[in-house]
């Protein structure tokens, strides 16, 4: 059976345009707080495949979403590279042993080694092949080398960046080290995803703003670009989304063998269209503020529906779901998009 979220992707003909919202799966839904309840904290519900599938299907079977996004979180990736990841309670990430020489990089486990380690993902994504509809598609996910990087130099997260921008512009070499040796694990760890049944890949580069637009070619793109170059030449049928979060600057020089280009809320859907459309779909991107009023909703899913039309869209929110959203807002969200571009 196609899939409706797929045949978007890759810019065939739909009866309507897809809708998936990220962060989908999360602490607005009242169910899966209950889940991760009983998972006792947020990287157990990680690690329990049966649990991560489970949260993994309610957005789609509670807000109707056309699209399931693989429950996990990016930082995985540097915690199975030997970074030991904490989540605190009302604070967020934190990796105890940030990165800061080339003895700490070399100490760091590699490439499929590190991969190979996910274990609990691959079988999270088994599971939910097996209990997801036919007509709707998973995606895989991974952070972007330089938005993971943030986490493993600065150790929890920054408002200013400012260690990571000090080694980018006083060691740069060390940077690359560390973006170069995350980059080789996130190209085996997606390559595992897709053996495992995900059907679409997602790289969030979340902090991409964080670099001025003058750097982020040679910090971040291209890492992202080498991601999708690897993961295009083995598995050409599965479509990528690069997801650089605040950089209308930069629009102009995206390049890359990619199929949807996601676009953030700060960025006019307009403006995305006329750069990046005649070569990405594109994908987004209702400021997710909008949600805490249907009215506001409603309005801005006919705005993007009359700047996008009916082909190479797909409708998403331009950055996450924020806890505090009412379900019924959520749902209303996805049948407003559902409803205005149906043929
Ligand atoms: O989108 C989905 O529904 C799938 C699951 C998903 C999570 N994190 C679950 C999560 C995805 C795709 C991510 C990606 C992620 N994680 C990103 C990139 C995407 C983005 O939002 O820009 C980043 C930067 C992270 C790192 C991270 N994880 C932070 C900074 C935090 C703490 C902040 C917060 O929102 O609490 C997390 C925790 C996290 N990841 C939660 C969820 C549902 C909340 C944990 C909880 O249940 O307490």
């Amino acid at each position: 059976m196609s899939k409706i979220f797929v045949d978007a992707c890759l810019g065939k003909e739909t009866p309507y345009t897809p809708v998936w919202m990220m962060r989908q799966a999360g602490r607005y839904l009242p169910e899966y707080m209950e889940v991760r309840a009983q998972a006792g904290n947020f990287l157990n519900l990680c690690h329990d495949p049966k649990k991560a599938c489970e949260v993994t299907l309610q957005p789609v079977d509670i807000v109707g979403v056309d699209a399931a996004i693989l429950f996990s979180d990016i930082l995985v990736i540097p915690d199975e590279m030997g970074m030991d990841l904490e989540f605190i309670k009302g604070f967020g990430p934190k990796f105890n042993d940030p990165i800061k020489t080339n003895a700490d990089i070399d100490r760091l486990i590699g490439g499929e080694e590190a991969a190979s380690k996910l274990t609990y993902v691959y079988e999270t994504i088994e599971l939910i092949k097996k209990e997801l509809a036919d007509d709707k598609a998973l995606i895989g996910f991974t952070g972007a080398p330089w938005t993971l990087a943030t986490y493993m130099i600065e150790g929890e997260g920054t408002k200013t960046y400012n260690i990571c921008k000090k080694m980018m512009y006083s060691n740069p070499a060390l940077l690359h080290k560390i973006l170069a040796k995350v980059t080789e694990v996130v190209k085996f760890y997606m390559e595992k995803q897709i053996q495992a049944g995900i059907d679409v890949v997602q790289i969030f580069d979340s902090w991409a703003a964080a670099i001025e637009p003058s750097k982020y070619d040679e910090f971040s793109w291209k890492y992202m670009v080498e991601i999708a170059d690897y993961l295009k030449a083995k598995y050409p049928h599965i479509p990528i989304i690069m997801f650089p979060k605040g950089i209308p600057a930069f629009l102009d020089k995206v390049y890359g063998n990619f199929e949807v280009f996601g676009v953030d809320w700060s960025t006019p859907m307009a403006l995305a269209k006329e750069k990046l459309g005649d070569k990405y779909v594109l994908q987004g991107n209702m400021e997710p503020c909008r949600l805490y009023s249907k009215e506001m909703t409603t309005e801005c899913v006919e705005s993007l529906q009359k700047t996008m039309g009916t082909k190479r869209h797909i409708f998403n929110l331009g950055h996450g779901i924020l806890p505090d959203v009412p379900v019924e807002n959520a749902i209303h969200f996805v049948k407003e998009c559902q409803r205005v571009s149906k043929k």
